[in-house]
């Protein structure tokens, strides 16, 4: 293997908290290498488009660029959920849009920019772009991300506690309110695929009804519940619901589609209060955090999570791994294969032991009467 001169550095997909620790990390570890560091903007948008960036969509990282950001929400070299340069949607001069893979044109760009290795930091569709460019030839390691916390074969990701903690104070304070005037207060949060957002954080402020993708829900058991609490003399609940959340012979609750987008996912809440309204004959409100939980400054531990994949990302490339991702396996971060870590999400199990000690502490998943 050609050694490394010069690594790039990609953020890709949703944003998550955690992400410029892993910036700053990978880009010490490369220079304490003596490699050269460079982030592309947006995605891969920075090497397809340097037009669109005044000629270059380069950024070089140098260890002055990188100080005191791992504190720092967001990422410094910006992110993209649209355009998979593998199917890059192009408008057609009818009107329509046309999927073109640009595989090719970035492996090209990748040459000309004299970068030896790409660390993709991203969640299954970042990771699926970067197992793809590394069966085209190029040195690829993947960062896991994603505030979901749905990637498999690695126990968790970062973003996914700070997510967890904003909930939890969000539903913390919410008890108060939904106390003092009496009411059903449902709080959407967000979890496409796998409900670990909305099953940690409504553990952890104590809410009375939990709504996962894993698991389809009826409303009848949550209202059932909600009268439960009303007879033992609290007028109040709190309900959870991921945006993922199915009704039993229902669809997921989406707002539309962007081209080169995935679906847009939202509303759930809204519907889930109406109903209760009705089956309850209780005022309920609905609160959406939606991107509020991917923003903020990263917990430490997220922080730390960020800083270790990083630098472990570096030196799987030192080691000469390639097509791998870093992932959590405490107390160690060990390498996967990007096909087996891109191969399935990973849900919440219906039979972990969060799920039964919900159940024990009686709160309700829509799936069983009180
Ligand atoms: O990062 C994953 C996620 O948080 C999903 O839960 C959510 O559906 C999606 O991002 C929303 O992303 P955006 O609004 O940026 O398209």
């Amino acid at each position: 293997m050609e050694p490394i001169r010069r690594v790039a550095i990609s953020t890709g997909g949703g944003d998550a908290p955690g992400l410029n620790a892993v910036i700053r990390s990978v880009t010490l570890a490369a220079r304490n290498r003596e490699w050269d560091v460079v982030g592309i903007r947006d995605g891969f948008n920075g090497l397809l488009f340097p037009e669109d960036y005044g000629g270059d969509g380069l950024i070089e990282l140098t260890r002055e660029r990188v100080r005191g950001i791992s504190h720092l929400g967001g990422t410094i070299i910006g992110s993209t959920n649209k355009g998979n340069p593998t199917a890059y949607p192009v408008q057609q001069s009818d009107g329509s849009w046309l999927e073109v893979d640009r595989t090719h044109e970035l492996l090209a760009r990748f040459d000309d920019a004299g970068i030896d290795a790409l660390v993709t930091v991203g969640g299954d569709g970042s990771l699926t772009i970067g197992h793809h460019l590394h069966r085209h030839g190029l040195r690829v390691v993947g960062v896991p991300k994603t505030i979901d916390n749905d990637l498999d074969k690695t126990t968790e990701t970062f973003g996914f506690d700070t997510a967890v903690q904003f909930a939890t104070d969000c539903i913390d304070r919410l008890f108060s309110t939904a106390t003092s005037h009496g009411r059903v207060l449902v709080v959407e949060v967000m979890g496409r695929y796998a409900g670990w957002i909305a099953l940690h954080s409504g553990m952890a402020a104590g809410a009375h009804c939990i709504l996962i993708p894993e698991i389809p829900y009826s409303l009848d058991p949550i209202a059932a519940t909600i009268k439960q609490r009303e007879e033992r003399g609290a007028k109040f609940s709190i309900v959870v619901v991921a945006e993922g959340a199915v009704p039993v012979d229902g669809q997921v609750s989406t707002i539309g589609k962007s081209i080169g987008q995935a679906v847009q996912l939202g509303g759930v809440g809204a519907k889930v209060a109406a109903e209760l309204e009705l089956l309850t004959g209780k005022e309920a409100r609905t609160v959406v955090l939606g991107h509020l939980l991917r923003g903020g400054s990263p917990t430490s531990l997220d922080r730390l999570l960020g800083l270790r994949f990083g630098a472990a990302a570096v030196r799987a490339l030192e080691e000469g791994h390639d097509g791998v991702m870093v992932a959590l396996d405490p107390p160690n971060v060990t390498y996967v294969p990007l096909e087996e870590a891109t191969n399935r999400l990973k849900s919440v199990p219906a039979d972990c032991d969060t799920i039964l000690t919900a159940r024990d502490l009686g709160i309700n998943f829509g799936d069983r009467m009180p």
